[in-house]
């Protein structure tokens, strides 16, 4: 009897490059989408589309993110302009900037900033250096408080303090939390699929006395 290569499990472990990166990129699942906006001390601007946030803790307000390092064969410019000027900016994004959102993961030369060749705006907010997206529906400024190189991969964690805070005032709900569905913020899966979660469900703080209570 003859099997069909369809039949053949494909071994995952045996995949290599591109194919291997898409498959080990969803394992995360959903994750939030945030254009991640720079400079360098000459204030030459820089915008990157970047998945990996980590929320670290709420007191003091920490967000760390990953950051793949500088290569021989590609140069990390929003590393390098973190490490110069200390401090970044998040920048949420609706399905309809899903495109230009993406666009800023080309690899475009250090003096071509992504703000220009992708068609977002900067904002500049006083005593802050890092640029923000005009019109964002949430924009997050921090600086920095810890750099870690991780030995594992050479990939860099960096730690930050949200110094800044802006969002529709509609979108903060009553217990405090923001809306995301109520600004149509993007979540990412992989590197290349944008979606826009709904409200989903929500429940009070687990106890293992009582059954789950939806709000
Ligand atoms: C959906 C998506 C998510 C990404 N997430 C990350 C990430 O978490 N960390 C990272 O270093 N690069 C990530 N990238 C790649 C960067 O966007 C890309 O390397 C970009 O060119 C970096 O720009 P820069 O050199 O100007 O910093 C992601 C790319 C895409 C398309």
């Amino acid at each position: 009897m003859s099997v069909s290569t369809s039949d053949v499990p494909r071994n995952w472990l045996t995949c290599r490059g591109a194919e291997r990166a898409l498959l080990i990129n969803s394992l995360p699942g959903y994750k939030t989408g945030m254009l991640v906006g720079t400079c360098d001390a000459d204030d030459q601007t820089n915008l990157a589309i970047i998945s990996s946030h980590v929320h670290l803790g709420s007191n003091p307000p920490l967000l760390a993110m990953i950051l793949r390092p500088n290569t021989g064969r590609s140069e990390r410019h929003t590393l390098g302009n973190i490490l110069d000027t200390r401090c970044w900016t998040l920048n949420g994004f609706t399905l309809d900037h899903a495109a230009r959102a993406h666009q800023t993961s080309a690899p475009y030369p250090k003096t071509q900033s992504e703000f220009d060749a992708c068609g977002f705006e900067e904002e500049r907010l006083p005593a802050f250096v890092a640029p923000f997206v005009k019109d964002a529906p949430l924009q997050i400024g921090c600086a920095l408080r810890e750099h870690h190189p991780l030995a594992i991969n050479g990939t860099h964690m960096v730690i930050g303090e949200v110094q800044r805070l802006h969002y529709p005032e509609a979108a903060r709900r009553s217990d405090g939390a923001l809306a995301l569905d109520a600004m149509g913020l993007v979540a990412i899966a992989g590197l290349d699929t944008y979606t826009q979660p709904d409200k989903g469900l929500r429940f009070l703080p687990a106890d293992t006395e009582s059954a789950p209570a939806a709000l």
